[in-house]
């Protein structure tokens, strides 16, 4: 379809972090489709900004003794630069602090008001008395309610994988001063999504709005029973944007973040002499969001929800991805894998990075694996082996030089070309970039074989073949146009060297079409350097956190419990005869409510039988075997079901809360303890 116009988002970073390549992979995976779209003649705009509000923002500026306005300055900063030089070109990129969002959100507030979907309703939330602020869930931690794991957040468990409040944590603390959240009642906006449910299954489930297996989530996960009230207020202290008719509360940065996408849009607006209605509130405007699958609940709920009652455009389409794994595992600081855009850049070069992607990226939510080999190899044999080889065996030879008049006899190659562009072209309007590299990859394979047969090398020696060589490099060099063109949008730093290489603009699709006949080849200059192990070994040892040594925080009631005796010498300690000692036998006591019968070696024949009170902490057959320490000189005692020559130590207040001494391996019966 010729003359679309689109308006393409990718989710608005967060302003109180650095961008890292697993922020990367979306947006490179947004700028190849904006390029492409681009490239195809369509009227598109590529709008991203920065999402500055919120708790965690407010508490770090406050970490970092400054302003929030300071620190939200200084993160665009970082993030601009980092995107401009991994070639991410947004239209515009703005800030969810702006005038323009408060505005915005201001007319979608007066939209929900008048609709009468705002309820009010008082809720419980913890607040930290110290630091004087409400915590999301994410600063609260204890111990789960279910499964009693300790040190688990405010939301779910990592253990059991229980979800729950944050006022239903055992021993709940705040994360950031460690202090006891106090329970807080306060009065809360909500919107009242269940009003909007029958328009929700309607637009998610139809037209490909969202991508099939999540329309069936979502089917099966919310939109099957009513929806929940969303909270959509925060209580002071919050840094964001007062609601004006509810003083003392804030607009939850999940409402205001969304907006962000249309107050950017707006900015553009103005810089451009455009109109924000002919973007947002016109229906010939296709509106692609691209997020990853985190937020889609987001983005396919409240966010049609609040467009739809405030009269704006919905989007076309929900372009959803999955996350990136460094060698099939999750980035971790630990391993190195959690490389920071920067980091990146001191290294390598971001074309490799851009290639990779684009030659792992389907059109699916699948997790997008970087394998740090492959990612050497493929970018070694694609680009650098296939791509640009091509240019650099034939471009020296007609350097400073026309290319022929007529385009030669090629064997049709670059006619299919032509026709394999219009697979390549399917193949990035759908996402699914990988098929589009595997096509294009095809035609350089193509392009190399006829290289290697017509060996330009062979005809540069022979003065009478000099017509035969341009020939053969007209065809050489117009596969290598073309194949620029169709990657163009993955590697537009490539792109500009093929342009000045042979002083032509690549502006459209249609430019692959056109051989390179009558063409001055200009200076070849390098294109691009093969990918060295060593560097990304370089970049994951910089990305590497130490381990930090672990930190301990016992309590006190033991010893409190049991105060610590009064001293004794050395001597008086050499009176106890502590042994190693292996238990050989165990049985219960039936009449005895505490007591198991243990039968333990202390090497050779010498055997002991001891009455221990460990029965509700341990069963006779988990001791079997198992090596002890015990007091092996106290005089025997006489008990109602047998003689006790010794004590088997433990720890413990009783009961269930016994836990026996053990030795490290390699200890032997009989061993004394010193
Ligand atoms: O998950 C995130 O990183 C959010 N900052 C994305 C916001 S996208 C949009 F809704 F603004
Ligand atoms: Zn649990």
């Amino acid at each position: 379809m010729a003359g679309r116009r689109l308006l393409v988002t990718a989710a608005l970073p967060y302003a109180n972090g650095h961008i890292h390549i697993g922020h990367l992979l979306e947006y490179v995976q947004t700028d190849i489709w904006v390029r492409f779209q681009k490239l195809r003649g369509h009227r598109c705009i590529y709008i991203c900004a920065d999402d500055t509000h919120g708790t965690p923002i407010m508490i770090r500026a406050r970490q970092e003794g400054r302003s929030e306005l300071e620190l939200i300055a200084e993160m665009q900063q970082h993030h601009t630069r980092d995107f401009a030089d991994f070639e991410i070109a947004f239209d515009h990129y703005g800030s969810t602090n702006s005038p323009e969002n408060y505005e915005l959100c201001q007319r979608f507030w007066r939209a929900l008001r008048q609709a009468g979907l705002v309820v009010e309703k008082e809720i419980q939330q913890l607040f930290d008395p110290q630091a004087g602020v409400f915590l999301a869930d994410r600063f609260v931690k204890g111990t789960c309610p279910r499964c009693g794991a300790p040190d688990q957040y405010g939301d779910n468990c990592e253990r059991c994988g229980q979800t729950y409040r944050p006022t239903e944590l055992r021993d709940a603390r705040s994360t950031l001063t460690g202090a006891t959240p106090e329970l807080r009642t306060t009065r809360q906006l909500f919107v009242h999504l269940e009003a909007l449910r029958p328009f929700l299954i309607q637009w998610t489930q139809e037209a490909d709005h969202v991508p099939r297996e999540v329309a069936n989530y979502l089917m099966g996960h919310f939109l099957h029973e009513p929806l929940r009230d969303w909270d959509v207020s925060r209580p002071a202290p919050y840094f964001g944007f007062e609601i004006p008719d509810s003083p003392g509360n804030y607009w939850y940065v999940w409402f205001d973040a969304p907006i962000g996408y249309i107050a950017s849009t707006a900015a553009w607006c103005k810089l451009h002499g455009e109109s924000l209605e002919d973007w947002w509130m016109n229906p010939e405007v296709e509106i692609h969001h691209f997020i990853g699958k985190d937020i889609t609940y987001f983005h396919t709920l409240f966010w049609p929800a609040m467009l739809k009652t405030a009269g704006f455009q919905l989007p076309r389409r929900i372009h959803i991805h999955g996350f990136l794994t460094v060698d099939g595992r999750k980035m971790s600081k630990r391993d190195g894998t959690f490389v920071l855009a920067r980091t990146y850049l001191k290294h390598l070069q971001p074309v490799y990075f851009r290639y990779y992607l684009a030659s792992k990226l389907g059109p699916r939510l699948d997790d997008v694996d970087l394998n740090l080999e492959e990612f050497v190899n493929k970018v070694n044999s694609d680009l650098v082996g296939k791509v640009v080889n091509l240019a650099s065996r034939t471009a020296r030879f007609v350097q400073g030089q026309r290319l022929s008049d007529a385009y030669p006899d090629d064997q049709g190659l670059f006619a299919r070309g032509v026709e394999v562009g219009n697979e390549i072209a399917a193949a990035y309007e759908e996402g699914d970039y990988s098929r589009a590299m595997r096509a294009i990859m095809g035609l350089a394979d193509a392009a190399n074989v006829y290289v290697e047969t017509a060996q330009p090398w062979s005809l540069q020696k022979d003065s009478d073949r000099t017509a035969e060589l341009r020939d053969v490099c007209t065809v050489a060099l117009s596969l290598f146009w073309q194949i620029m063109v169709y990657l163009s949008p993955v590697t537009p730093s490539l792109a500009a060297k093929t342009e000045s290489l042979f002083g032509k603009k690549i502006s459209r699709w249609e430019d692959a079409a056109q051989p390179l006949t009558q063409t001055a080849v200009g200076t070849f200059q390098h294109f691009l350097q093969r990918v060295d192990r060593k560097d990304v070994d370089a970049m994951i040892e910089e990305s590497r956190e130490p381990i930090p040594a672990p930190t301990y925080q016992d309590s006190d009631a033991p010893l409190k419990a049991e105060p610590l005796a009064p001293t004794c010498t050395i001597e008086d300690f050499a009176k106890v005869d502590l042994r190693v000692a292996r238990v050989v036998a165990a049985e219960d006591v039936p009449q005895a409510k505490k007591l198991l019968k243990l039968t333990v070696s202390l090497g050779g024949n010498e055997r002991r039988t001891i009455f221990a009170g460990i029965k509700a902490a341990y069963k006779p057959e988990q001791l079997v075997g198992r090596l002890v320490i015990i007091v092996a000189n106290l005089a025997p005692r006489q008990m109602s079901f047998g003689v006790s020559e010794g004590m088997v130590t433990a720890a413990g207040t009783g009961g269930q809360d016994v836990y026996l001494l053990s030795v490290d391996e390699g200890a032997k019966p009989g061993q004394r303890v010193h």
